[in-house]
């Protein structure tokens, strides 16, 4: 396996913290993991003194539990972060795991940024048009089975983070999630939802069908205790061998085997092949705060930035939270970013993205377009200055490694939708993503998220598809104020922008601002979903500009960690989940 450096920078900054937050959210599959360390208290004059060691919120509470673990027996918000993303892989394995990819932002103490990309990548023998068929893109085929695969990503940024930035080994967090694999967990609620909604397809797939199902092939039930024993043995075998065993050695040698008998085409030499990138964070300021984000190929960083430069041009503040007019200018900047996003935004390292799309003239030209009386058409994107020769580069440089006392990540990682492709590669325990689907597969075909693409996002071989996961993190005045991700497809854009937005306009603490009723616009379909909970005073409001407004009961997942002018922590799990935020 080969390593690419992209990029490595720092900011003046300084430490204080410590407080984890994960999530994982409701409707498909992904995993937020935000993250802040701060061991020792000694970082900046101006810090104010931290009495807890640290916090965390997963979506589920023995991954919260790992993660405290790891910091009380000295490892960091590295550690943590890890080990409770591998054990989310464990009991959350729906939306997560080593069979999928991650991005993953850490800010550490000395200012430091630096964004791993553990995207999927697809197969060498990957084409343009590998799924269509009699000239129509067939979605099944991008979502379950052999060829909805990409090459995951996930435990190759789990490897780097812990080597590099880590306290503890990658071996002890492997056996930690181990045992807790072998004892087995009680299912939950949302966690027998989930399996409910992908019985029909998990029962096409024996190894899947048998470690999710019942003997007759239905779905198992709240409080049975699942035991995953294939997945405890990976990884055991991972913390003798190292990841070697799963890049280049006999999981990669199982996978091709499955493959070739079931129509796929990733191979081991794949595998082998991949290669996780160090990227520049993308950065934009709003109001006073910076917002550090991630490049493409996550449209996240990109588009959160885009939007808050649009709105930084309307005084939000007075036309208040939750009302009409704010959710009518929100919702117009959300189209406009979403119609550029169809068109400008894919891999990096395959196509030119204009770096202009974030640049504050872009965006005051497209805030002009903004009709504050009424919803107004977006036939097509625009275009930001330079947009063909000021791109994100795709360039390589060193990194290097440092103590971190006072550490900050924000990681979001996924399979995609609920259980991957469904497939698990038999004998492993590893459920396997159907990222592949998040290419544009064909012109005006939508993917799971009703997406629509272009020319940009279209299949490569090796080229990674384009994401919205915006693993988030908030400075003021070059301090980390506030983590954010989310989960929900293009949903998590609006989610984490409508966090920094009640956090920064209105002065809202995070668990206030994860209760606000959420909308989301995503140009096409030209529809706005809201929550129930937005009064019904201001969904006719909206009707009447013109919006055709869609009605949903809840949206999305967003996770938030922030900590106050006294340094205190908070860790908020998204109200409308099952999450645990710790502090201690
Ligand atoms: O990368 C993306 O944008 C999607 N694959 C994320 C999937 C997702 O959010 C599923 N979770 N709820």
């Amino acid at each position: 396996m080969e390593w690419t450096v992209v990029s490595h920078w720092s900011v003046p900054t300084m430490q204080i913290m410590t407080v984890i937050r994960i999530q994982t959210t409701g409707m498909w599959s992904l995993v937020t993991v935000a993250l802040f360390l701060a061991l020792s208290p000694t970082g900046s004059d101006a810090a104010p003194k931290v009495q807890q060691r640290g916090a965390v919120a997963t979506v589920h509470p023995l991954a919260s539990e790992a993660a405290m673990r790891a910091m009380e027996s000295g490892g960091n918000a590295i550690d943590a972060a890890v080990v409770a993303g591998l054990t989310l892989g464990v009991v959350d394995g729906f939306n997560s795991g080593i069979g999928g990819g991650c991005f993953m932002v850490i800010h550490r103490a000395d200012g430091s940024v630096i964004a791993l990309d553990g995207r999927e990548k697809a197969p060498a023998a990957a084409t343009r048009d590998m799924f269509v068929r009699d000239g129509k893109g067939d979605s099944k085929l991008s979502q379950t089975g052999a060829l909805a695969i990409g090459v995951p990503g996930s435990l190759a940024v789990y490897e780097h983070a812990i080597r590099h930035y880590g306290k503890l080994t990658l071996r002890q967090h492997l056996l930690a999630a181990a045992e807790i694999s072998e004892k087995g967990f009680p299912l939950t609620r949302t966690y027998v939802q989930r399996l409910e909604s992908a019985v029909k397809e998990l029962r096409a797939f024996d190894a899947a069908r048998s470690i999710f199902l019942t003997a007759d092939g239905s779905s198992l039930e709240q409080g049975f205790v699942l035991r995953q024993p294939d997945l405890a043995r990976s990884y055991r075998v991972l913390a003798e061998q190292g990841i070697g065993w799963f890049y280049g050695g006999d999981f990669a040698i199982r996978m091709e085997r499955w493959m070739k008998s079931n129509g796929g085409i990733a191979t081991a030499k794949d595998f082998q092949a991949y290669d996780f990138k160090l990227r520049e964070a993308v950065r934009t300021t709003y109001r006073g705060h910076e917002i550090v984000g991630f490049p493409p190929p996550s449209s996240g960083g990109v588009h959160v930035g885009q939007i808050l430069n649009i709105l930084e041009q309307f005084d939000l503040k007075t036309m208040g939270a939750g009302s009409a007019d704010f959710v009518h200018v929100v919702t117009e900047a959300m189209k406009l970013a979403f119609a550029d996003r169809a068109f400008w935004l894919g891999d990096p390292d395959f196509v030119p993205v204009p770096r202009g799309l974030m640049s504050k003239e872009y965006a005051a030209k497209l805030a002009k377009r903004i009709d504050l009386r009424r919803a107004s058409p977006v036939p097509k994107h625009d275009e930001p200055d330079g947009a063909s020769t000021d791109v994100f580069g795709k360039h390589t440089t060193h990194f290097s490694c440092a103590d971190a006392d006072g550490n900050w990540v924000a990681c979001t990682a996924t399979v995609n939708t609920t259980f991957g492709s469904k497939v698990v590669i038999p004998g492993t325990g590893i459920v396997m993503n159907n990222q592949m689907d998040d290419f544009s597969i064909q012109p005006g075909v939508a993917n799971a998220f009703g997406l629509l693409g272009a020319e940009a996002n279209a299949v490569a071989p090796g080229k990674r598809p384009l994401s919205s996961m915006s693993p988030t993190i908030v400075l003021k005045e070059g301090r980390p104020v506030m983590a954010v991700g989310a989960a929900g497809g293009p949903t998590i854009i609006s989610q984490t922008l409508l966090a920094i937005l009640h956090v920064v306009d209105f002065g809202a603490d995070s668990s206030n601002a994860l209760a606000q009723a959420r909308f989301h616009h995503q140009w096409r379909p030209d529809e706005l979903r809201v929550e129930k909970r937005l009064p019904e005073s201001v969904r006719a409001e909206l009707s009447r500009r013109g919006h055709r407004v869609v009605v949903t009961e809840s949206l999305g997942a967003a996770q938030v960690v922030a900590v106050d002018e006294k340094g205190k922590f908070s860790g908020v799990a998204d109200p409308r989940g099952e999450g645990l935020g710790l502090a201690r």
